[in-house]
């Protein structure tokens, strides 16, 4: 299946801006979920990757505290002011397939509905990036749409596909993913995945640990 380019992604997500908000009634029990996984403490370094409207990173600024960091990267311009915004936090323009971060800068990274917006061939790619800027032992989440498991959500998921053939864009450029095998093959270790289903809506939360013997 076709995915956006990045350009096309970024005015997608430049033209919905605010209106995104609209899709936490289908995504917000699994982003608390991921939010539970992640294990966020204070004084943590945090990178929220494709932070959309900011009410993620928000809760993340809150929970480091002024001890620690939260920051985050967004290819949309606009997407990236208003989370920078709504959070108080410096959130960047840039590229999950490039992080302009040091290596080994971040405890924790979080990425909600943006690798469902990639080619698989690419994943690659942009999880050797979040390895490469977490520290060892340091943990990532990982929220997207994904298959079905349930009738309702299989039956869903069929029709969003038929609709992403159609337009991309009317998808917002999203269409199902498994990330676990990807991440796996990254290096994180161990990697966990579960599935939550949300008015027939599936999502894949992956966790995912940079382990301690790998350093790089
Ligand atoms: C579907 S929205 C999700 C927003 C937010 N994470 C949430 O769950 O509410 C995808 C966001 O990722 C951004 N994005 C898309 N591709 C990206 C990329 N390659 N690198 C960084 N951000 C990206 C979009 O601009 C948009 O803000």
């Amino acid at each position: 299946m076709a995915t956006v380019s990045p350009k096309r992604a970024s005015r997608i997500y430049d033209v919905l801006g605010r209106t995104y908000d609209l899709a936490e009634r289908f995504e917000g029990r699994a982003k608390e979920r991921g939010l539970d996984l992640l294990e966020v403490q204070p004084g943590h370094r945090v990178l929220e990757v494709g932070p959309g409207t900011g009410r993620v990173l928000q809760h993340l600024a809150g929970v480091v505290g002024s001890e620690g960091l939260a920051v985050g990267i967004d290819l949309s311009p606009v997407m990236a002011r208003l989370s920078r915004d709504r959070a108080g936090v410096p959130v960047v323009v840039g590229d999950a397939r490039a992080l302009p971060f040091a290596d080994r800068s971040f405890d924790r990274i979080f990425c909600s509905y943006v690798l469902d917006l990639i080619a698989p061939a690419e994943f690659p790619t942009v999880l050797s990036e979040f390895f490469r800027v977490l520290r060892p032992g340091g943990v990532l989440v990982n929220v997207s749409l994904t298959e079905g498991t349930t009738g309702p959500s299989r039956a869903f998921v069929a029709a969003w596909k038929a609709l992403y053939r159609v337009s991309p864009t009317l998808c917002a450029g999203c269409r199902p993913i498994r990330l676990r095998d990807a991440a796996g093959a990254a290096g994180f270790d161990p990697v966990t995945a579960e599935t939550i289903v949300e008015w027939a809506v599936p999502s894949e939360i992956v966790t995912a640990t940079r382990p301690n013997r790998r350093e790089a």
